[in-house]
């Protein structure tokens, strides 16, 4: 397969200038960010280097190195790169922190290497149709007895049925559609495709174990939306709370907005 990522990677260089803005105030999405760097950092050890796929506009590399991680940060999309690399420079976080512009389906070319966590969030692996393109390469990055996370939107998320009470059977299912949807970013149309962790576990091979799995917005909102937690704030305290808990039982732990997967490389 030879997938061209040229419209993805224009759709997100045209978001790169406006994507920290929406996460200002935005207390759902900082929740699910502080959920996801918890699961990480249980896994992490004081000097590990973490190689970031999909790295946006290094909100979550920033997050790491200044816990004084190591952090290569990758992204296919050159608006993403730049504002990475304007954070390094705003922030002073040379040589903590470091960016290469490339796609996850060329870790080949990655300069640096072996780590000891790689890490990929909010859905960036959605992109792709076949998730072996990305998992080919793993085994050489990544330490032996050493983990991934990545966080990945799956089939099934109970909010979207919300939209069956209106009759709109096209947003109830549209996760389900075998070919993946169509995705609209700042006017340039791509393809996206939904997994499941069982899915997400064949790419890897017998030689990754899943160590944790965690439903993320199973309940609650999803990442785009920032109205429901300000004009229902009880409600939404609730649903997170229910979120936390049945986030970790079978089968939620693979439903929601996303799951956070951890497996162990042990070859
Ligand atoms: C929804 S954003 C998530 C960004 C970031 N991980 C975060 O948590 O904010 C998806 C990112 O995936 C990147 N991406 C999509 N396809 C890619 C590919 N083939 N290789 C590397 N990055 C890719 C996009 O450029 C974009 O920055």
């Amino acid at each position: 397969m030879n997938e061209d990522f040229t419209q993805v990677a224009e759709a997100f260089s045209r978001k790169a200038l406006v994507y920290d803005d929406f996460g200002v105030d935005h207390e759902n999405l900082t929740r699910m960010r502080q959920t996801v760097y918890a699961q990480v950092q249980s896994f992490l050890e004081p000097g590990d280097h973490i190689l970031e796929l999909n790295a946006g506009t290094g909100a979550d590399a920033v997050h790491f190195a200044k816990k004084g991680f190591q952090v290569h940060a990758t992204d296919i999309s050159p608006g993403m790169v730049k504002q990475i690399g304007s954070k390094i420079q705003a922030m002073g976080l040379n040589p903590l922190l470091s960016v290469e512009q490339l796609s996850f389906t060329e870790l080949h070319q990655v300069s640096k290497g072996p780590f000891q966590h790689i890490y990929s969030n909010f859905g960036g692996l959605n992109c792709i149709s076949d998730l072996r393109e990305v998992t080919k390469h793993i085994p050489k990055l990544l330490q032996p007895g050493k983990l991934l996370t990545w966080v990945i939107m799956p089939r099934v998320t109970p909010w979207d049925w919300r939209a069956a009470l209106k009759g709109d059977w096209r947003t109830t299912t549209r996760r389900l559609q075998k070919d993946g949807i169509r995705a609209n970013v700042e006017g340039v149309e791509f393809q996206t495709y939904y997994f499941s962790p069982k899915d997400v576990m064949q790419a890897l091979g017998p030689g990754f174990e899943v160590v944790k799995l965690q439903g993320l917005s199973t309940c609650a909102p999803p990442a785009d939306n920032d109205g429901f937690a300000k004009r229902h704030p009880k409600l939404y305290r609730m649903l997170v709370r229910i979120d936390e808990t049945i986030g970790h039982w079978r089968p939620f732990n693979g439903w929601g907005d996303f799951f956070i997967l951890s497996a162990r490389y042990q070859p």
